[in-house]
């Protein structure tokens, strides 16, 4: 480090004399040799550990990093600065919650998310520096009627801290439906966009009565990895999918080692084929009766705006009272709407959730 800085000091201290010289009148007499400082340790070798252009793994990460919503989206530039929204849309703010032992942090929500959100970088200046921020289980932010708000999805922990529910308060016999703003035609009531967490742990959703079952555990809940075994799986054949792109498709699935104990003659694609159809149909119900706005693009579209779907008021700009048996069907819709995994996450729950709430949806 020492030495890396001193070579970055000497060019520049080079460069700005050689600036000033040129300027200057006459040069002075030459002053007193300084003593020579301690040896540095050697910097260039410890920093290409990392930073080295034949170290593929790296640079692969990099690649991939470059790739990812993470990275890219949009929605950082948007909530950068609001401490309340930094706990999740920030890298520092999640560190800083993180440490606090929070959910929100108390005064960072500066940075984009980046390897510091989830790693300790320029610490040891070696692989240690890639231990993750969170590994250990959590509660959740909101767990609806669940008896407790304790998960664990091991390495998926870091994930889910983040694509968890945003909490909401619940009425006794109605909810409101609060005012998002004087004009707007919609609540922002609900679980928020991310609630993946929620919706694998089967917490937080509804369990309407229909003519499907709940099932008491997840198939999918145990994974060695949680989140990471599907999301960061690596596909040799095309290095833009899985790794720390975070980008889980199907076709990518088949290739994961870890899915094949149980799925030795590939991914079956059955349920997701229920699936798609029934939560459009959900969705088609909603808005008929009045109960979801929505400005655009069907659930599983790949130009599909999660931002674009909401509890819908009766009058803009004023508060709605909602029985709970109704809200509850809108919010498990949301929460499906915007888990996207068309059942991957929890096959048979998503699918006993969407078929139930239709069903209540034609009987009501
Ligand atoms: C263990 C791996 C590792 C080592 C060793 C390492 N770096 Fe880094 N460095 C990283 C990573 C990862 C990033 C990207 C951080 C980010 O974008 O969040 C980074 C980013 C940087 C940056 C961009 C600015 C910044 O801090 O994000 C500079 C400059 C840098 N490193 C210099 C160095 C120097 C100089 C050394 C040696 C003294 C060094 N690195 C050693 C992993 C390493
Ligand atoms: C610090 C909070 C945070 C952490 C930690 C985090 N995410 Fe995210 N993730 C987000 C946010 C916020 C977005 C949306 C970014 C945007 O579009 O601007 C996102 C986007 C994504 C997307 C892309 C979704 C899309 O709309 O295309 C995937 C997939 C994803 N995350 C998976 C993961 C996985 C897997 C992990 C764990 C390895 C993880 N995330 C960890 C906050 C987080
Ligand atoms: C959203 C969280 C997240 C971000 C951001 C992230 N990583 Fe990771 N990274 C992980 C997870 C989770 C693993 C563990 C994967 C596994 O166990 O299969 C990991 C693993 C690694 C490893 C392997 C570590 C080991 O001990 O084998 C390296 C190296 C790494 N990440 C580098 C980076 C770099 C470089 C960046 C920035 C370009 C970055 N990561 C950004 C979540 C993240
Ligand atoms: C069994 C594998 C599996 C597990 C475990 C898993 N996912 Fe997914 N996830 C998927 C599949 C498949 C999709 C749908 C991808 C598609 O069709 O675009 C998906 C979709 C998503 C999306 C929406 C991305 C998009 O491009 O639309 C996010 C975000 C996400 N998962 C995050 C998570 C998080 C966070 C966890 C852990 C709490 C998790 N996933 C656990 C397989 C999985
Ligand atoms: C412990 C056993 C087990 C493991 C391991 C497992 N799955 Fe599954 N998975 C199941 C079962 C059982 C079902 C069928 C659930 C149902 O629909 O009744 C299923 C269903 C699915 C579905 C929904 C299929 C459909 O019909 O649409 C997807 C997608 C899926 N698994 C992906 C994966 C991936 C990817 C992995 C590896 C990361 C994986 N699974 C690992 C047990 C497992
Ligand atoms: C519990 C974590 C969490 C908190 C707190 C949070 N968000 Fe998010 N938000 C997310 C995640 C995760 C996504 C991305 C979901 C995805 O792409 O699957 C997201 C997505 C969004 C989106 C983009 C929707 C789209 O169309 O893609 C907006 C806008 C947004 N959040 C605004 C906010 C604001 C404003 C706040 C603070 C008032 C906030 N969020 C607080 C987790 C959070």
């Amino acid at each position: 480090m020492k030495k890396f800085l001193s070579t970055l000091m000497l060019s520049l201290f080079v460069a700005a004399a050689a600036f000033v010289t040129s300027c200057e009148g006459p040069e002075g007499p030459a002053g007193p040799a300084g003593t020579a400082g301690a040896d540095g340790k050697d910097a260039q070798l410890k920093c290409a550990t990392c930073h080295n252009d034949t170290l593929r793994d790296v640079n692969l990460i990099f690649a991939q990093y470059n790739l990812s919503r993470h990275n890219t989206g949009t929605i950082y530039l948007d909530e950068a600065g609001i401490i309340g929204c930094g706990g999740c849309h920030t890298g520092d703010g999640f560190r800083e919650a993180v440490s606090l032992g929070k959910d929100d942090p108390a005064s960072l929500a500066t940075s984009k998310i980046s390897c510091r959100t989830c790693h300790t970088i320029h610490n040891n200046y070696d692989q240690t520096d890639f231990a993750l921020a969170i590994t250990e289980g959590f509660n959740l932010r909101y767990k609806g009627d669940a008896d407790d708000a304790a998960v664990n999805f091991k390495t998926g922990n870091i994930c889910a801290k983040c694509h968890q529910a945003r909490s909401y308060n619940r009425g006794g016999e109605t909810d409101t439906w609060a005012v998002h703003s004087p004009t707007a035609p919609y609540s922002r009531f609900g679980p928020h966009y991310g609630a993946i967490a929620n919706v694998l742990a089967m917490k937080g959703l509804n369990k309407i009565e229909g003519p499907e079952a709940y099932p008491t555990n997840n198939v999918h809940g145990n994974l060695s990895k949680g989140c990471v075994t599907c999301h960061m799986g690596s596909n040799p054949k095309n290095p833009a999918a899985g790794g720390h792109t975070f980008r889980m498709t199907v076709a990518q699935m088949s290739t994961i080692e870890s899915c094949k104990g149980c799925h030795s003659d590939g991914i079956p694609t059955a349920r997701a084929a229920e699936i798609k159809p029934l939560l459009a149909e959900y969705r088609a119900l909603l808005i008929e009766k009045g109960l979801l706005y929505s400005t655009e693009g069907e659930p599983g579209d790949a130009h599909y705006n999660v931002l674009g779907e909401y509890p819908k008021l009766e009058t803009p700009g004023t508060a709605r009272q909602v029985p709970k048996a109704l809200s509850d069907v809108v919010l498990n819709y949301l929460y499906i709407a915007k888990d996207r995994s068309l059942g991957a996450h929890n096959p048979k729950f998503i699918y006993a959730i969407v078929k139930n709430g239709v069903e209540y949806l034609k009987n009501n």
